[in-house]
């Protein structure tokens, strides 16, 4: 039973999704934050807490409804108020030169005043606000009727769920979903390190992401928007494609940072040319530029054809390549063990860097596109900070290349390859190959895992191969004097990590050790064990301990291998529909006994928490069995507990005992317990023994918070080298003090001891 919410969990609500709102803007359309992700995190799981204990306080457009809903069985569709059309591309100068001719034609004068604006590639969106609020977002589907996406359009931070006041609050907007280049980047390494495929690219990711009938797995997704059409305008006096910009940007929404303008084909060519420079530092990745006419009235003068209007196109930007030779050709082992081939090349230069390596995906891609060592081959980078291989010039064939074979033994640890369940990864299934060692020490060191920022690729290869750390967790053990020493470089031309970073690894470490359970669980690299799915673990399970003999996950697996089985012999299904009707009681029988110890599995994971039952059963179909939702799938579960069954996962649990590391769900929740409760503390400059991530980190686990900015709340205001004067200014005018890095640091090291949770005591700092 909950009681009624009391006006003063109302106000607080109320007070949290203004706060939150106010926190996205901040963040997400103006770049400006004003409190850390955890502060930010925080404030959204009070107002999560409170929407749980007070349902009735839960509006649509509360910020809550961001992280994702249950999943779906389809997309609904939406017809479009108006079609969304598509462009006319151009490829050449010469034909951008002749668009503008034919403007000038068809308006019968010489000046037309054009914008010109990245073309962003991602998947085109239409997203409808009715009484400020955000009713729904449709893809472009046939440009009649798209795909009712609003779940997850609702998951983007940077699309408000409500519209800032002063402007129409009814019209309906395009844009493009795509996927920043640097999320995209880390994504991939993600799902490379959970075995599961990489995206080809951050549009493909995208059009992936905006399908997900998930809207909790969009949710984690590194999704943006830009918006730059107004379809039905509502009652917004807008008659310039400027005006639109300016309309969109009052009402909050995200726009693209920079246009172009132009009134004459020199002009035109001219931005053209400019925007091709500055769009390779744009965050997200473009694939041309798209001219629109400024004034619509002169849009609607010269009218649409069928598909695309004549007042705009696109005009596409060649992908950059270069042809270069195919020197060799290596095998990484990646964390899970799986093979890729990887291009040495003679390097060659590439927008903008000189390129000695790129991939080529994999065997199947090798043989397909008959890639051979020696061949002049054609590079490009789309959309990957690797660049691929795409073809073979096989004009320049001398008779000399060598064909590339598939390995049938590790290249590290000489252990027989298998072909995975896809039938393409090929994966060396040791688990103590020194190969995937390397890849999952540094691994545990990426930001999603346990984020030790000085465990990169190059010293946790020199770390496994000099034999200093034997396994993974081997890192929690090392010796800060012998780490200064590690040669990074080559016998005959050393290079030695130094006191300085060793110091700094060993600080990080330490942070990384209470780190919540479900980031320990991402960081043993589990093969299908994503961040999602390790979240969900976490909720599961209290410890990692709990893992080994987990009911929860025998049963998801038994579950799923029951309703396999049980499909086999149901009279209702597949090809067992056509069976004469004795076959189908004999059938009936076998079925019997699976279907009753399904429905008690089913029923046992339901009561316990960890499942719900998917729908209703459908009417007169297998009336007495439902299918259930379970936040971990088979696949996943099955993965964990191979995993920790096996003689590695065993060694991993008892090394992690070894070394005290307990991660667990509490770790998270100790967050507003601990010495520095009530502590607020600002970090400007360089910090020489940590990074300033690593010194938040280490308040925040310790109770205390962290801001971005001094104000007269401040307790502490850490000053490392050169620190922003405006802070230093601030901390002078608010009275707050000042605390060395030495300082700071005894502060965490005995923080326990000496500070009280109330107020610091003065005399242990020299102010
Ligand atoms: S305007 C009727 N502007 O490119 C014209 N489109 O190839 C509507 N795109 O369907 C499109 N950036 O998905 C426009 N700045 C931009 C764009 C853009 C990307 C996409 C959009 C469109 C496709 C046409």
């Amino acid at each position: 039973m909950t009681f009624p919410a009391s006006d003063s969990s109302r106000d607080r609500a109320t007070w949290l999704r203004a706060e939150i709102n106010r926190h996205n803007q901040l963040y997400y359309t103006d770049a400006e934050p004003e409190i850390s992700d955890q502060q930010f995190d925080a404030l959204l799981r009070e107002l999560q807490e409170l929407e749980t204990a007070h349902p009735e306080l839960l509006t649509a457009d509360s910020p809550t409804q961001r992280v994702g809903g249950a999943p779906i069985d389809g997309f609904q569709q939406i017809r479009h108020t108006v079609p969304m059309m598509s462009l006319d591309n151009t490829y050449s100068e010469a034909d951008l030169i002749s668009f503008y001719q034919r403007l000038q034609k068809g308006l019968n004068r010489e000046r037309i005043e054009c914008v010109i604006e990245p073309k962003i590639d991602g998947v085109a969106i239409s997203v409808r606000y009715e009484d400020g609020k955000l009713k729904h977002a449709a893809t472009r589907g046939d440009g009649q009727i798209g795909d009712d996406v609003t779940q997850n359009v609702k998951t983007i931070r940077s699309v408000p769920l409500s519209l800032a006041a002063g402007v129409p609050q009814t019209f309906e907007v395009r844009g493009e979903v795509f996927m920043p280049k640097e999320g995209f980047a880390r994504m991939n390494e993600e799902r490379e390190g959970a075995g599961e495929a990489r995206f080809a690219n951050p549009r493909n990711a995208t059009a992936g992401t905006l399908k997900q009938l998930d809207s909790r797995i969009v949710a984690t997704r590194p999704l943006d928007v830009i918006l730059y059409g107004l379809a039905d305008a509502g009652d917004a006096a807008v008659s310039t494609q400027s005006g639109v910009y300016a309309l969109l940007k009052k009402a909050g929404l995200h726009t693209a940072e920079k246009v172009w303008r132009a009134s004459s084909a020199e002009e035109l060519v001219n931005a053209i040319r400019e925007l091709d420079e500055v769009r390779k530092t744009l965050p997200y990745e473009t694939d041309g530029a798209v001219i629109k006419v400024e004034s619509f009235e002169d849009q609607r003068e010269l009218g649409s054809t069928s598909k695309a209007p004549r007042w705009a196109i696109a005009y596409k930007y060649q992908p950059e390549q270069a042809e270069t030779r195919l020197l060799a050709v290596d095998i990484q082992v990646g964390r899970t063990g799986a093979l890729t081939p990887v291009a040495r090349l003679d390097p060659v230069f590439l927008s903008g860097s000189t390129v000695s390596n790129a991939t080529l995906h994999n065997f199947e891609e090798v043989e397909r596109k008959d890639i051979r060592v020696g061949d002049y081959v054609i590079i490009e980078k789309a959309g990957e900070v690797i660049p691929a291989v795409v073809s073979v010039n096989k004009k320049r064939r001398t008779g000399s290349e060598v064909a590339i074979e598939a390995p049938i033994e590790c290249p590290e640890c000489k252990f027989p390859v298998s072909k995975a369940e896809d039938g393409i990864v090929l994966r060396c299934t040791n688990f103590n190959c020194i190969g995937q060692m390397i890849r999952r020490l540094d691994f545990l060191g990426t930001r999603s895992a346990l984020d030790v920022d000085e465990l990169g690729g190059v010293v946790a290869e020199a770390l496994v191969r000099r034999g200093i750390v034997e396994q993974t967790l081997g890192v929690f053990e090392l010796d800060e004097q012998k780490l200064g020493q590690l040669n990074l470089g080559t016998d005959s031309e050393p290079r030695l990590f130094g006191m300085k970073n060793a110091h700094k690894l060993i600080e990080s470490l330490k942070v990384a050790r209470s780190k919540p359970l479900d980031r320990w669980i991402f960081a043993l690299g589990i093969l299908n064990v994503g961040t999602v799915t390790a979240r969900s673990l976490a909720e599961i399970h209290g410890s990692i301990d709990e893992f080994g003999g987990s009911s929860v996950l025998k049963d998801i697996v038994l579950e799923s291998m029951l309703d396999k089985e049980r499909q086999k012999f149901s009279p209702t299904t597949g090809a067992n529909k056509r069976r004469t009707q004795a076959e189908k009681d004999e059938l009936k029988k076998l079925e019997t006994p699976i279907r009753e110890e399904l429905a008690t599995v089913q029923r046992r994971l339901v009561s316990s928490g960890f499942a719900v039952y998917a729908k209703e059963a459908k009417a007169g179909s297998d009336s007495s069995l439902r299918s259930i939702l379970t936040p971990v799938g088979p696949v996943a579960a099955k993965s964990v507990l191979d995993f920790f069954n096996s003689n590695e996962g065993s060694a991993v649990l008892k090394k992690l005992r070894e070394l005290g590391i307990s991660p667990s769900r509490e770790s998270r929740e100790s967050k507003g317990r601990g010495p520095l409760v009530g502590q607020i503390f600002v970090i400007t400059g360089t910090l020489e023994s940590m990074s300033r991530d690593a010194a938040a980190e280490r308040i925040i686990s310790l109770g205390g918070s962290v801001k971005s900015s001094v104000s007269k709340k401040t307790t502490f205001v850490i000053s490392g080298a050169s620190p922003g004067q405006n802070k230093i200014d601030d901390a002078t005018k608010h009275g707050v003090r000042l605390m060395s890095e030495k300082e700071f640091l005894a502060l965490i090291d005995t923080g326990p001891k000496i500070v009280s949770a109330e107020k610091p005591r003065e005399d242990l700092f020299d102010f």
